[in-house]
């Protein structure tokens, strides 16, 4: 499969038309940012670590039965994923407290919930990705209410599978973002599962294995990405 045109470049992303109008190609930059781009930088290796763990990832989700865009794995960097229309909601699920949510509620971070949480924010550059619930979702019609049953349903097994397969690598899935995409009428997983989309902490150390370690200068960023893919034991 072949790159055509440049489709869209985005923060972490590039995104190819290829041959089949069904298909494009992803390929994953080192480029990073954070607080809506405020923040930009490099991390060396994460394009290829995020590429590949994502569809180690995917391949496992598909196997417990939740439908994703992955089509082939091309390279280290590039990936062929099916076309979808992405759902602009962002589909956070959280099983301890952290970052915007620990702000808010006034929490320290780290603390387990009795239950895992599930909420969305509006996928909107310029609003800064503002907190929505359900109701505003399908007010504004940026879903509909089978879609966003199909998401919260997904959403959550995509945890439980996940936080099955971290505890046996020894981390903590804290939380994570999730996006979704409409193709041929059915919402499947879409975009990236990766040390940027996630919370990982190690279970023992609480050591942050993740995007955190940029966002909050934290240093050793390119060891905590490559710890996890080592974890994770792809070949
Ligand atoms: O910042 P906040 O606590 O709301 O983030 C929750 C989770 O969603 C974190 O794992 C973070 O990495 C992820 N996230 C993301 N992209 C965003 C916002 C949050 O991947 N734009």
């Amino acid at each position: 499969m072949e790159k055509k045109e440049m489709l869209y470049e985005g923060k972490a992303k590039k995104v190819y038309t290829t041959e089949d109008p069904d298909v494009l190609i992803v390929s994953y930059k080192d480029d990073a940012t954070a607080f809506n781009g405020l923040k930009k930088g490099t991390i060396v290796g994460k394009g290829a670590i995020n590429n590949r763990m994502t569809n180690f990832i995917f391949k496992k989700l598909e196997d417990k039965g939740v439908p994703t865009h992955l089509v082939e794995e091309l390279n280290d960097r590039e990936t062929a994923v099916k076309k979808v229309e992405i759902v602009p909601l962002e589909v956070i699920i959280r099983n301890y407290s952290a970052g915007s949510f620990a702000k808010k509620m006034g929490m320290e971070e780290g603390v387990k919930f009795k239950c895992p949480t599930l909420e969305f924010s509006y996928k909107n550059d310029e609003l800064g990705d503002p907190f929505i619930n359900s109701y505003y979702a399908l007010a504004l019609g940026l879903a509909t209410q089978e879609e966003i049953d199909h998401i919260t349903e997904y959403a959550f097994k995509v945890n439980e599978v996940l936080q099955e397969y971290f505890d046996g690598l020894n981390i903590d899935l804290i939380d994570f973002k999730i996006e979704f995409g409409r193709y041929h009428g059915k919402v499947i997983l879409a975009d990236e599962i990766s040390p940027d989309t996630c919370r990982l902490w190690d279970k023992d150390t609480h050591e942050k294995l993740d995007k955190d370690r940029f966002r909050r200068d934290l240093g050793n960023v390119e060891d905590a990405y490559e710890e996890v893919f080592r974890r994770l034991g792809i070949q």
